[in-house]
């Protein structure tokens, strides 16, 4: 009744209800790929989240999306990328109602100071200076309570939230912002989302905690530089952190 159906996205959407993982997937099919291309499952048994953890993907009206794009900018460009892509998911978001949306560093979404949705940015290769990039997304919109609780952290989801949506809609509107939020990276990097990401900062001025490894780094949060480093003001000098290994928390 409410599957997410192909034929409401303008090219190719490839709709697999049960899957490994849908950024897997497609990362094993670049060469038959073009840039904008989208695999949307109902089910992975093996969602991958950052930092090699698990992202728990039961059936019950998710949403696993992952899309394709051979980005000009090449491999170092990744991070950034994965910046805009957070904004842009927050923005069309608020459009669907989730007022108050916010970002955490470097790529979740938040609500109510709880985790609401992941995005994975995985490169799998290049030709030339053109990266092969596979962006995930994973929206917590609707979930058993028995799937809540193999979940180990502090998350919500759209329908705890209040929030009613229509997933075709979503995957939709999500589609076309992807594209053109690709497009508009590659002609201007990150300095058309940095003023948008900062506007949608869950812990700007706040005090955070960063996990690198075994150390633990306190600061206040101050934003992200060009480059997409997470600003942490220390004893009033001001740091960038940058790198994958990262794990900020609130303190
Ligand atoms: C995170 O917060 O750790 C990132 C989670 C990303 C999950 C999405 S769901 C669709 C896509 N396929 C995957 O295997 N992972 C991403």
């Amino acid at each position: 009744e409410d599957q997410v159906n192909q034929n409401i996205i303008g090219s190719p959407a490839r709709v697999i209800p049960v899957i490994d993982s849908t950024n897997q997937y497609l990362m094993q099919r670049i060469s038959e790929l073009n840039s904008g291309d989208v695999c949307i499952a109902e089910y992975q048994s093996a969602g991958r989240g950052r930092r090699g953890r698990q992202w728990i993907s039961p059936f019950g009206r998710n949403l696993y999306l992952s899309m394709y794009w051979k980005l000009a900018q090449g491999p170092a460009a990744t991070i950034g990328l994965s910046l805009a892509v957070g904004v842009i998911l927050a923005e069309v978001l608020k459009n669907f109602g989730a007022d108050n949306v916010k970002v955490k560093w470097p790529n979740d979404l938040y609500l109510d100071d709880k985790k609401l949705a992941g995005i994975l940015v995985e490169l799998t290769g290049k030709t030339g200076d053109v990266a092969h990039i596979v962006t995930g997304i994973g929206i917590n919109i609707a979930m058993s309570k028995s799937q809540e609780e193999s979940i180990n952290q502090q998350w919500i989801n759209l329908e705890q939230a209040g929030i009613k949506i229509d997933r075709n809609k979503l995957a939709c509107e999500m589609t076309n912002a992807l594209r053109d939020a690709f497009i508009q990276f590659e002609k201007q990097g990150l300095s058309a989302f940095i003023e948008r990401w900062k506007s949608l900062d869950n812990f700007i001025d706040r005090r955070v905690k960063l996990i690198i490894g075994e150390k633990e780094i306190f600061g206040i949060a101050r934003g992200i530089n060009a480059q997409g480093a997470l600003l942490l003001e220390q004893n009033n000098e001001i740091i960038p952190y940058i790198g994958g290994e990262i794990s900020l928390r609130s303190a």
